[in-house]
């Protein structure tokens, strides 16, 4: 019969969420829980008995870290580094080893912890946007109140010249170009303003199906013709959350308009709901909240990784007739409703934008 202590701390180990994998002094893997078996992508079976180094071949930093602590007798730690490389998949973690030593304090081998930093590494990559956004916020909206002093000054004066040669027919040309050219800068400036302005959320509940269903059935019949192919795959238990309707409708109307500009004719985009039941995030003091996440996906052409870094900046972009602002703006709504934006993309495939938003309701 196994030994109930023995068999109580085996049930300890293999319950702990990070990875533990336990060598002897030869280098041999004498135990690894079911979290390291998920992150290094063997089976306990196939790991058991096996030196440490055979079955981590590819890793090197983590065999170096093992070294370390066999020749020193101290833990060694990396939270920055180290990405495990797994069935065509990178994940980032944090490793530490640190000396197995008996009850007589006789080193008897080595342990490695390894922690799963993919939702860290998420997070801070919406932290780091967010930062971006607000030092160029405060700058925009200096600028913006800049220009639209000087833009008045030259709207009025074309409309004091239009009323000087009523008769002349080019010049009443020239004037309406002006004049449209005069609101199409207002508006970016509008734009900015709105952008760079802490906003106030209007909350109420909001049935997020309704609000991507409404967009959908607008845009499809805006592109008539263009035959673009909407798919809506709706999770149905998600509730209406507390959210600012009208923001949120702008801001899924910009990830659509992006998507369905991505495909062009004859492309397919698809919006999808879902729970993100394994992620919660503490916001401060608050209680933790659960997610919800809505993707939006096209099968355009895919983003350019030296794109993919510029792509939340305002006046980014690489449409001739872009203003650059749409993103800059999602990305603002979503972190005003204490969510996070992410995207995946690839290149020829296409590209998913997800905004994750918590589900309070
Ligand atoms: N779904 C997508 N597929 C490919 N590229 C995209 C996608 N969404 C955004 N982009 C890229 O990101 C850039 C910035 O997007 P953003 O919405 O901020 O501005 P824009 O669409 O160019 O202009 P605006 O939204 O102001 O009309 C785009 O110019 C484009 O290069
Ligand atoms: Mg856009």
């Amino acid at each position: 019969m196994a030994d109930p202590l023995e068999s109580y701390y085996a049930n300890v180990v293999d319950s702990v969420g990070d990875g533990v994998i336990v060598l002897d002094n030869a280098g041999v893997v004498t135990l690894l829980n079911p979290a390291a078996e998920e992150l290094a992508g063997v089976s306990r079976r196939q790991a058991k008995g096996g030196r440490f180094d055979d079955i981590f071949k590819g890793e090197a930093a983590l065999i170096d870290m093992v070294a370390k602590t066999v020749a020193t007798g101290m833990s060694v730690s990396d939270h920055e580094n180290i990405v495990l490389k797994r069935g065509g998949r990178l994940t980032p973690v944090g490793a530490s080893t640190s000396p197995l030593l008996s009850s007589e304090g006789e080193r008897i081998g080595t342990i490695l912890l390894l922690r799963d930093l993919t939702n860290v590494r998420e997070l801070e990559e919406a932290v780091r946007q967010a930062d971006r956004l607000s030092s160029l916020g405060a700058l925009a909206a200096g600028l913006a109140h800049e220009i639209k002093n000087p833009l008045g000054g030259i709207k009025g004066a074309a409309q004091l010249l239009e009323m000087e040669f009523p008769e002349n027919e080019e010049l009443r040309e020239y004037i309406r170009v002006m004049l449209k050219e005069v609101q199409r800068v207002n508006l970016i400036v509008e734009e900015l303003l709105a952008l760079a302005s802490p906003g106030r959320l209007k909350l109420g509940k909001v049935n997020l199906h309704r609000v991507l269903t409404d967009i959908v059935l607008l845009q499809r019949r805006a592109t008539d013709g263009m035959e673009i192919s909407f798919g809506q795959y709706f999770d149905l238990s998600i509730p209406p959350i507390l959210a600012d309707e009208s923001l949120l409708t702008q801001l899924f109307l910009n990830l659509i308009k992006n998507a369905m500009e991505a495909v062009g004719v004859g492309g397919a985009v698809k919006v999808t709901s879902r729970v993100w039941a394994d992620y919660s995030m503490t916001q401060k003091g608050e209680r933790r909240a659960r997610m919800v996440a809505i993707d939006i996906a096209d099968n355009g052409p895919g983003i350019a990784a030296d794109v993919l870094d510029h792509l939340f900046t305002p006046f980014f972009t690489t449409k001739s007739k872009g203003t650059g602002l749409g993103l800059a703006i999602c990305q603002k709504i979503v972190s005003e409703h204490r969510g996070m934006i992410k995207v995946d993309s690839e290149i020829g495939r296409g590209t998913v934008f997800t905004v994750m938003l918590p589900l309070i309701q």
